[in-house]
């Protein structure tokens, strides 16, 4: 195998200034093409008051009205598309939990663009030419597959397209083409390694090399875990279906300090969910992107839900974002206390009695909500014992501390927490609608 690696794009060293213009030349066909070609964004910007022609610096894109997920439900199936239906070559769909689905398409040069960027991602994250990779994104209407699929051959990988499930022929077919790289969630990567333990292996003889793990939020704890248990640089993956698909942005292995965003593509901005300003750099908030160049669905200023804030680049002149927090979604509110499952999964990770799979289980008595942890017990510890019940305790006062919540936790036998095969349900809301 060779150690070669392969090159950057100019763009990824290009300095701040030749970014920044190249960003304001896209996002001004961005607005004109989506004010142009479709009625949805014209009805939105003329309510606005604003038209494309204002949009004079980068700054000006904050005059321009959101989109958010209910426009494109609104609009489904096509019609928020800037192009005739003819030119869009692929159709992706997120499910949601309730309701129609949201839909997607790219036309040839847009799924040109994101094989691109998740090309990209994956050298970022470490990748070496003659590399094989294991894609374990669940194909289909999901994003994570195909893209994943197209980045790794634009760039020349080896790809074996496995998808999600089935996960003891995952791991025979593991064992035998000896993959270097794996892409897939983080939770379905743990249900891996813990299927490789029950056949009296050690998940390190997997051979991997780099797991390249998002679609849902994970913890640097979890990284470090998972990284001693598989012996693997485990990389994060972000982006989502409405800006694109996996690849909005990706860690460098180098740094490994939170995903850096492919800003010539994808214009970020943080604001504050409540009021919609825009944050300064640094500034925890929503974060919102604008497409900079996708010519089926642009896609102006929206909102991910997914929180987060921008820093400074560092292995690439473009900006980072910090490992997400969570979602606004999955934000629990217990006594008037603001928890995500991302904190609880950080002080769960500090018990060794204790398996980094769990769930936050939310119910109501009279107007008060009550969190339940349930969490199964690592591997030969016996929910029930002396070791185990110290260490639900511990945590339950870890989680007060640091959290400001008090929390019941219910330990369960291992493998009685539901596994996914993709995103992890982490948050499961039992009281009454
Ligand atoms: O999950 C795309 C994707 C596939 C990303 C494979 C990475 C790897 P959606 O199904 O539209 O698309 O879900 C997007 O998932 O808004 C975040 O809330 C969450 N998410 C995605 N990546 C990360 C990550 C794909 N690295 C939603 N960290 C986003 C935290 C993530 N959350």
């Amino acid at each position: 195998m060779t150690a070669s690696r392969f090159p950057l794009e100019p763009i990824e060293t290009a300095s701040i200034d030749e970014l920044r213009a190249l960003q304001l030349e896209r996002l001004q066909k961005t607005l004109a093409h989506a004010y142009a070609h479709s009625p949805v964004y014209k009805a939105k910007f003329d309510a606005a008051g604003v038209h494309p022609d204002d949009c004079k610096t980068l700054a000006d894109l904050a005059k321009f009205p959101f989109t958010t997920k209910a426009d494109l439900r609104d609009s489904y199936p096509f019609g928020m598309f800037a192009v005739p239906r003819e030119q869009v070559v692929r159709i992706h769909a997120s499910s949601g939990t309730t309701g129609k689905p949201t839909v997607v398409g790219y036309t040839r040069n847009d799924i040109s663009t994101w094989a691109s960027v998740v090309a990209r991602s994956i050298r970022a994250a470490g990748a070496r030419p003659g590399d094989m990779v294991h894609i374990s994104y669940g194909y289909g209407l999901f994003t994570g597959g195909l893209g994943a699929h197209y980045g790794a051959e634009h760039l020349g990988l080896t790809v074996v397209p496995f998808g999600g499930g089935q996960t003891e022929k995952q791991i025979q077919l593991i064992q035998d083409f000896k993959p270097n790289l794996i892409m897939v969630t983080p939770s379905y990567m743990l249900a891996i390694a813990d299927e490789v333990e029950h056949m009296g292996l050690d998940p390190k003889s997997l051979g991997l090399r780099v797991g390249i793990f998002g679609a849902e939020p994970w913890t640097n704890e979890m990284r470090q875990a998972i990284e001693a248990r598989v012996g693997l640089d485990a990389v994060d993956i972000y982006g989502l279906s409405e800006v694109m698909g996996p690849g909005v942005a990706n860690e460098c292995i180098e740094t490994k300090d939170g995903p850096t965003i492919w800003e010539d593509h994808f214009y970020p901005e943080i604001i504050d969910p409540d009021t919609g300003e825009v944050l300064p750099d640094g500034e925890s908030g929503e974060l919102v992107f604008t497409s900079l160049t996708k010519e089926a669905l642009p896609i102006v200023r929206y909102r991910t839900r997914d929180l987060t804030r921008l820093l400074p680049g560092t292995a690439r002149t473009m900006r980072r974002m910090e490992k997400i927090t969570g979602r606004s979604d999955d934000m629990m509110i217990i006594r008037g206390v603001n928890v995500f499952p991302t904190q609880i999964e950080e002080l769960i990770l500090r018990r060794p009695e204790l398996s980094p799979h769990y769930q936050c289980v939310l119910t109501r008595e009279g107007p008060m909500d009550n969190l339940k942890v349930a969490i199964e017990t690592a591997p030969g510890v016996d929910p029930s014992s002396a070791a185990a019940s110290a260490a639900a305790k511990q945590l339950q006062r870890d989680i007060k501390v640091h959290v400001g919540s008090s929390v019941v936790i219910e330990l369960k036998a291992e493998g009685g927490i539901e596994r996914s095969v993709g995103k992890a349900r982490r948050v499961v809301d039992l009281r009454p609608k």
